[in-house]
């Protein structure tokens, strides 16, 4: 399939998803994410990070756009198509090969049982990339992307890699298909710092080199701003504030924004983001429908907060949903 000169590669449109949770004998909706609403050019690799605290809803937006979560409504099309009329058929053949995930452990990813190198051909004989033949130069060529070889991991079970090495081959497996788009859902809170910074510096290479576009979700806006071009950040569904990340970083605007920024010392990278949530404040928010999701917790609050939804405002640069910049 062709992709046009000027078209985009992911765009998202009041995208949502709706739970039902049973509380008692009564069920509760619940939107983990709520119109959400961006998109990323198909001729501009970039790094967009998607930050906030725990439950904000990154990983349901994220396994939206795999395609492993229905969306209650709105619309997610990649390259100009609308991914939810497409066949089964070119969903297989097309789409999910386009969009590879990476998850957070990668030792989850692979049986302590089974040799590393089988997933590699496993993923190769799935998506039918090439013949037998074939099969080790393609699987080469992967790692070669992440820095590895073939003849380095053949043979080796998973307990036999570090965790850098095991995450390097979870991003090899997803680069067999030659992805344009990689959803990485937290790919380095397992490792630490140092390890960290050498696969975000990969995620950088792969954007330059092989124009891969990352959806990089993190709780460490440390890596975030050394890596990412973009950032989202998310609070109960929402998008609240969405820039450039020197911008965003720089300057937050939205109060969350300011809050999570404050929570993490920026010169040290060691230091994961710790949520502050509190889930007795949580709750009962979750009962209101009306005004900002963030009133409650929010130090400049006022009074329509608590009564109209902000709208989605552009100022200095990025999107942020706040009155305060009305
Ligand atoms: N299948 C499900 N059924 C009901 N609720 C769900 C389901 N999956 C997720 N949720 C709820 O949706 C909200 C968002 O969850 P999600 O996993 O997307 O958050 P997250 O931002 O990825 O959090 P974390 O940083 O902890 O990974 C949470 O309140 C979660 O409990
Ligand atoms: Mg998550």
């Amino acid at each position: 399939m062709q992709q046009q000169p000027d078209s985009l590669l992911l765009d998202i449109e009041n995208l949502t998803k709706v739970f039902s949770i049973r509380q008692g004998f009564s069920t509760k909706q619940f939107r983990a994410v709520d119109g959400a609403t961006f998109s990323v050019e198909a001729n501009k690799p970039e790094i967009l990070t998607i930050a906030g605290e725990s439950g904000s809803g990154k990983t349901t937006l994220a396994r939206m756009i795999l395609g492993m979560e229905q969306p209650t409504s709105g619309v997610l099309r990649y390259k100009d198509r609308n991914v939810a009329q497409l066949t089964r058929q070119e969903k297989r053949a097309w789409f999910f090969r386009e969009v590879q995930p990476v998850f957070q452990d990668p030792f989850a990813t692979f049986s302590p049982l089974k040799r590393i190198d089988h997933y590699l051909y496993e993923t190769v004989r799935n998506y039918q990339i090439t013949d037998r033949a074939g099969a080790a130069e393609c699987i080469n060529n992967a790692l070669n992307q992440v820095g590895l070889t073939l003849e380095e991991i053949k043979g080796r079970y998973p307990n036999e890699l570090s965790g850098g090495q095991a995450q390097r081959v979870s991003v090899a497996r997803a680069l067999i298909t030659n992805p344009s788009l990689i959803i990485a859902d937290e790919p380095v809170s397992m490792l630490d710092a140092s390890l960290r910074m050498s696969i975000v510096n990969m995620f950088r290479g792969l954007k330059d080199n092989h124009q891969v576009s990352i959806l990089y979700i993190t709780h460490d806006l440390a890596t975030a701003y050394y890596a990412s071009d973009r950032i989202a950040v998310m609070l109960r569904g929402w998008i609240v504030e969405m820039g450039p990340v020197e911008a965003v970083l720089g300057e937050p605007l939205h109060p969350y924004t300011q809050n999570l920024k404050q929570s993490i010392p920026s010169a040290d990278p060691d230091q994961v983001w710790k949520d502050k949530v509190d889930l007795a404040v949580l709750d009962t928010e979750r009962s209101v429908h009306t005004g900002c999701k963030f009133a409650g917790r929010c130090p400049a609050v006022m009074d329509i907060c608590r009564r109209k939804v902000p709208p989605d405002i552009v100022h200095k640069g990025r999107m942020v949903k706040c009155f305060l910049y009305e």
